[in-house]
């Protein structure tokens, strides 16, 4: 008689709901239906010309053997001096760790500066992988409740009120579902509390660069011991290079680095190397950052039209979040029928609060100037 082997309880997180939703689009699509897509969180465009060419440099000229476990010297001292121009912040190389998308980060910084047990606090809404990934790895989760009343960021007075200390503090300016952001005084407030307090700042940066009134603020600038991770995947257009990287603090870079040559080896080597001209393709990307106000300006008119007309601050990031409680209870399937009726893809709340998700649902705005258009007609047709 055979044994049935363990399954370990860790990987027992919950699903991603958006690629759910990104399921049924697809078979919607595969019977000949249209979709209008409002769901994914990435770029409809591809990477920029210059970092199209460096690849097709290194494709004809390099190995593409394994790179050192934190990068290759020309990327991090890229990133580095991306910090010196963009944010007048010095950061030295020795601190710049590459990795394989911000996703990658995460799974290095947390395992580097959380043990099992610990607990690490980040505002619901959030993004999902947060809490899962924490989960995983034997981290508890602790979710601050934030409304529009806190604009869906953590505030002092939240973290005043935890009845246990935690280890830990995620924060993400501009925020995923939200858009939401910290000012430069929130952001070194709570930097300053982490301090007295010894709890890790990490700041999710992923969004910088797709604001549409004031810059973002890196943590780089107001903390030495915050653990900031960052991306190629939003701003620069190249979810799919799986490339990202963090600024470690000084305390962390060994373990980082130990545990980046164990579980990674290495970040994509092409992608590394080509990523080195992403620097020097603003022109080309701020294009990009001009349709998504645009577009952003057309749902934060046309929505409301719609009957979504609690919407979060959309400062950054490419995303509606709305509060749909006047119109259901049950976002998921209220993102089903919505997809069935009118052919748009969106995500239901759950995916980023658990709890109160079931009123809201997340809108993003990162497709073709034409697809939001027709997709806020839509609405306003379907809502009459
Ligand atoms: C807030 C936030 N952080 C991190 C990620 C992960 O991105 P990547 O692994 O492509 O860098 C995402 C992806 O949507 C995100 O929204």
């Amino acid at each position: 008689m055979s044994k049935q082997p363990k399954v370990s309880t860790r990987g027992a997180i919950p699903p991603f709901f958006v690629m759910e939703v990104m399921r049924a689009a697809a078979e919607r699509e595969a019977a000949g239906l249209e979709v209008l897509h409002m769901e994914v969180g990435q770029p409809s465009t591809g990477a920029p010309k210059g970092v199209l060419e460096a690849a097709h440099r290194a494709l004809d000229t390099d190995v593409l053997g394994y790179t050192g476990a934190l990068g290759i010297p020309a990327l991090r001292a890229a990133i580095a001096r991306w910090y010196q121009d963009r944010y007048k912040v010095a950061v030295p190389e020795r601190r710049v760790v590459v990795t394989t998308g911000s996703s990658g980060a995460f799974q290095l910084g947390f395992l580097a500066a959380f043990d099992p047990g610990d607990r690490v606090a980040m505002a619901s809404p959030s993004y999902p992988a947060y809490r899962h990934t924490l989960t995983a790895i034997g981290v508890e989760p602790v979710e601050l409740p934030t409304g529009p009343e806190h604009r869906f960021q953590p505030t002092i007075a939240l973290l005043e009120q935890l009845d246990k200390p935690i280890q830990g503090l995620i924060v993400a300016s501009p925020a995923n579902p939200t858009g939401t952001m910290l000012s430069r005084e929130e952001l070194t407030e709570i930097a300053a509390w982490c301090d007295a307090n010894g709890v890790r700042l990490v700041s999710d940066e992923i969004y910088h660069g797709l604001t549409y009134g004031p810059e973002a603020v890196t943590a780089a600038e107001v903390s030495e011991t915050a653990l900031v991770v960052n991306s190629f995947s939003k701003y620069f257009s190249m979810t799919g290079w799986r490339l990202g990287w963090m600024v470690v603090p000084d305390d962390l870079i060994r373990s980082v680095e130990c545990l980046a040559q164990n579980l990674f080896i290495s970040a994509p080597t092409l992608s590394q190397a080509a990523a080195v001209a992403a620097f020097d393709c603003t022109a080309e990307l701020d294009g990009h950052v001009a349709r998504y106000a645009r577009n952003r300006q057309i749902l934060l008119e046309e929505l409301p039209k719609a009957g979504f007309d609690k919407l979060a601050p959309a400062d950054g990031a490419f995303y509606v979040y709305a509060d749909v409680s006047a119109m259901t209870d049950d976002s998921e399937a209220f993102c089903k029928r919505i997809l069935a009726e009118t052919g748009i893809a969106c995500t239901p709340g759950i995916d980023f609060d658990p709890a109160r998700g079931h009123h809201f649902v997340r809108f993003s705005f990162a497709g073709s100037e034409a697809t939001i258009a027709e997709a806020a007609r839509r609405l306003i047709a379907w809502k009459k």
